[in-house]
C-alpha cells in the first residue's frame, strides 16, 4: 500500500458568498482568530504525516503563495528587535522548501476540474483532497482520523458526517452499508434534490483518493451546477474500488459562509488560553 504524502488544496474559488470581503482578498486567506482560514487546513494535513502541498490557484491568489514562504523583511525586522517568539513561530509554520506547488485552474469548471489540474504534480499515488472552505476543530485532526482508516483499509476513504434532513441539497451525500464509525460507502449523489438523499450523511470536505480518479475526471461529464464534480467521478470509481466512509470526531465550521465563520472565530478564540477568558466574559455581556 503506497503511503499518502501529498495533499492538493483547491484554492481558486472566487468567494461570491463573502463579497465584498474577497473582492480583492481570496477567502482561504481570511483570518479566524490570527490566523488565515487556509493555515489551519495546512496544519490539519501536515499533523496527518502529508509532506509535499499542493495548491490549485485563480487570478488573485498572489498572496496565497507569500503567505508559504519566507518574508525576508518582516523576519529581518524580528530578528533586530529580538522577538524571537513570532519569528519562531512564522518559521514553524512554513513549509519546507521545494514541497510547496502551484498551478492555476485556468477556467472555474468545477471541483472536479481543478482537482484534475494537479494531476501531474500528484502522478501514480494515492493522494489527500482537503478542501479549504471547512475547517474542523478536533482533538485530533480530521485527516490524521482517516490516515487511520487508510492504513487499516487502503482504498479511498472519505469523511463524512450529519446534517438535518434539509439541508442534504447544498452537499455531497453518501450511501452506506454498516454502521458505527467506519464503513463501506456504496454510492454517492452530489447535491440532490430535496427528498431525494440517500441518507443525511454528506461528504465533509476531507478525502483520500487514489490517483485513478485522474481517469475517471479526464472525461467526466458536467453534473450538479453545470460543474465537473468530484462526486460524480468517485461514483464511477467506486465501481473498481473501495470507498470507506469515516464518522470522525471533531465540529465542522465552513467558514464560507459568514455564519460558519464567525462560529469558527469564537470556538478557536474561546480555545486560546490568552484570549478565551476575555472573550467569553466580553461575549456574556453583549447577551445581557
Ligand atoms: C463541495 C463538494 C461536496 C461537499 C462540500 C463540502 O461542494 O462538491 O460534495 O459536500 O464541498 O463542503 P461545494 O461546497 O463546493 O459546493
Amino acid at each position: 500500500m503506497k503511503p499518502v504524502r501529498k495533499a492538493v488544496l483547491p484554492v481558486a474559488g472566487l468567494g461570491t458568498r463573502f463579497l465584498p470581503a474577497t473582492k480583492a482578498m481570496p477567502k482561504e486567506m481570511l483570518t479566524v482568530v490570527d490566523r488565515p482560514v487556509l493555515q489551519y487546513v495546512v496544519d490539519e494535513a501536515r499533523e496527518a504525516g502529508i509532506e509535499q502541498f499542493i495548491f490549485v490557484t485563480g487570478r488573485n491568489k498572489g498572496v496565497i503563495e507569500d503567505h508559504f514562504d519566507h518574508a525576508f523583511e518582516l523576519e529581518d525586522t524580528l530578528e533586530k528587535r529580538g522577538k524571537t517568539g513570532p519569528l519562531e513561530h512564522l518559521r514553524r509554520e512554513l513549509p519546507e522548501a521545494g514541497n510547496v506547488s502551484f498551478t492555476r485552474q485556468q477556467a472555474p469548471l468545477g471541483l472536479g476540474h481543478a482537482v484534475w489540474c494537479a494531476r501531474h504534480l500528484v502522478g501514480d499515488e494515492p493522494f489527500a483532497l482537503l478542501l479549504p472552505d471547512v475547517i474542523i476543530k478536533a482533538e485530533r485532526g480530521c485527516m490524521a482520523q482517516m490516515m487511520d482508516v487508510y492504513n487499516e483499509h487502503g482504498g479511498n476513504v472519505i469523511a463524512v458526517e450529519e446534517v438535518p434532513e434539509e439541508s442534504t441539497d447544498q452537499y455531497g451525500v453518501v450511501e452506506i452499508d454498516g454502521s458505527g464509525d467506519v464503513f463501506d460507502v456504496t454510492g454517492m449523489v452530489e447535491k440532490p434534490k430535496a427528498g431525494t438523499a440517500p441518507s443525511n450523511l454528506i461528504i465533509t470536505g476531507r478525502y483520500i483518493l487514489q490517483p485513478k480518479i485522474f481517469g475517471m475526471l479526464e472525461n467526466q461529464e458536467k453534473g450538479a451546477g453545470g460543474e465537473i464534480q468530484i462526486t460524480d467521478s468517485m461514483l464511477r470509481l467506486m465501481q473498481n474500488e473501495g470507498f470507506k466512509g469515516l464518522r470522525f470526531n471533531g465540529t465542522t465550521y465552513d467558514c464560507g459562509s459568514k455564519i460558519g465563520f464567525l462560529g469558527a472565530n469564537v470556538a478557536f478564540g474561546l480555545d486560546r488560553d490568552d484570549l478565551g477568558p476575555q472573550l467569553r466574559e466580553l461575549a456574556a455581556n453583549l447577551m445581557k
